[in-house]
């Protein structure tokens, strides 16, 4: 009998780590499905390495749930998931700080988060403006390089037993596995992990996934301590001393690049809160589309017989251990996944159709 598979249609970081978990479980269970990840372009060449890399639950959620809780529950996974995979991936706990200039709302962003006076918060950052109000401080987000990350999860899925096809295009998917642009059928169960093109992916039920893009500037020669955040953007150092400031949020479709307008409103936002960082070196700026859904929550689980891991909009680099364990889980030893987060609740007649 042909052994079983598990086809994960989309090589972003998504696809790489729900491999890299199915892969690991199956080898404690001593063997299991091939798993083999289908990825049309460049491994991570999207999103995945485009992202600043904020690991900030607190903050991104608002206090809204369910998204802070998995948010938080992932950044707990970090330590260990990172340190498994044998390589720097520039992951900190380096602590947050929400920013509060003249203007600003006051209003804490979390529990968790503790107000700094101005004194206190320069004293922890002495970069910041002279004119801020002060600063809420959450101690436990952290970053990570995105572009550390991705090879770094690439090559341990690879390690564990995964196989990467790139350059293969999808052209039909369903629950019995998929069609590539060569005519080619490769079945099994499917996961899609396609990021912000997941309604584009043919044969999956529309899902309401749009990209949302976002326009980052890296900055070098001014180095911060900590995440920065503002009202209208944000800092992540970089553990080599560089500063990526970010980010646009914008809804233009799949138009790519930058804008002269993008990188001003990045750069007014970044020098507002560290004024230094006018004389930084610009380094490069970039866009890249973020997974939104219209309740800008992840859609984890299966419709219609196809699994999906897509639309983590603002914090898929966080909740990808998570999400891989989630799925791995399910995939593997048939779990539940969390009804909140179905992919079929996008639709009146609701509930995801439930897999084997
Ligand atoms: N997580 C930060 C962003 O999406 O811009």
């Amino acid at each position: 009998m042909e052994r079983d598979r598990v086809v994960i249609v989309g090589g972003g970081l998504l696809g790489c780590a729900v491999a890299l978990e199915i892969a690991r479980l199956q080898g404690a269970r001593g063997g299991g499905a091939e798993v083999v990840v289908l990825e049309r372009a460049i491994v991570g060449a999207e999103a995945s390495s485009a992202a600043a890399g904020i690991l900030a639950p607190r903050l991104e959620a608002h206090g809204r749930e369910p998204l802070r809780s998995i948010g938080v529950e992932s950044l707990t996974l970090y330590p260990a998931w990172v340190a498994s995979l044998g390589a720097d991936v520039g992951y900190a706990r380096v602590g947050l700080l929400k920013v509060v200039r003249p203007g600003d709302s006051p209003a804490s962003p979390d529990v968790d988060a503790r107000w700094l006076d101005a004194a206190a918060a320069r004293a922890m950052e002495p970069g910041l403006a002279p004119d801020i109000l002060g600063a809420w401080s959450l101690p436990e987000e952290a970053t990570v390089d995105p572009r550390k990350l991705l090879p770094a999860v690439h090559a341990a899925a690879a390690a564990a037993g995964a196989t990467f096809r790139v350059g293969e295009e999808v052209t039909a998917t369903d629950a019995a596995g998929v069609t590539l642009a060569s005519g080619e059928r490769v079945e099994g169960r499917v996961v899609v992990c396609a990021g912000a093109w997941t309604a584009k992916v043919p044969g999956l039920r529309a899902l309401p996934v749009r990209p949302v893009r976002g326009q980052l500037v890296a900055l070098s020669g001014a180095p911060i301590r900590h995440v920065l955040c503002g009202a209208g953007g944000y800092l992540v150092p970089r553990m080599d001393g560089r500063v990526i400031a970010g980010a646009t949020v914008e809804d233009v479709g799949f138009s790519r690049g930058v804008t002269a307008g993008g990188v001003r409103a990045v750069l007014t936002t970044a020098t507002a809160m560290v004024p230094g960082l006018a004389s930084a070196s610009f380094d490069g700026a970039w866009s890249g589309f973020r997974p939104g859904t219209p309740d800008e929550l992840p859609a984890i689980g299966a419709v219609d017989g196809v699994w999906v891991a897509s639309g983590h909009y603002r914090n898929g680099i966080l909740l990808a251990p998570l999400t891989a364990r989630w799925l791995a889980a399910a995939i593997v030893d048939g779990a539940a996944l969390p009804a909140v987060f179905s992919p079929g609740r996008f639709e009146e007649r609701g509930g995801a159709a439930s897999v084997g």
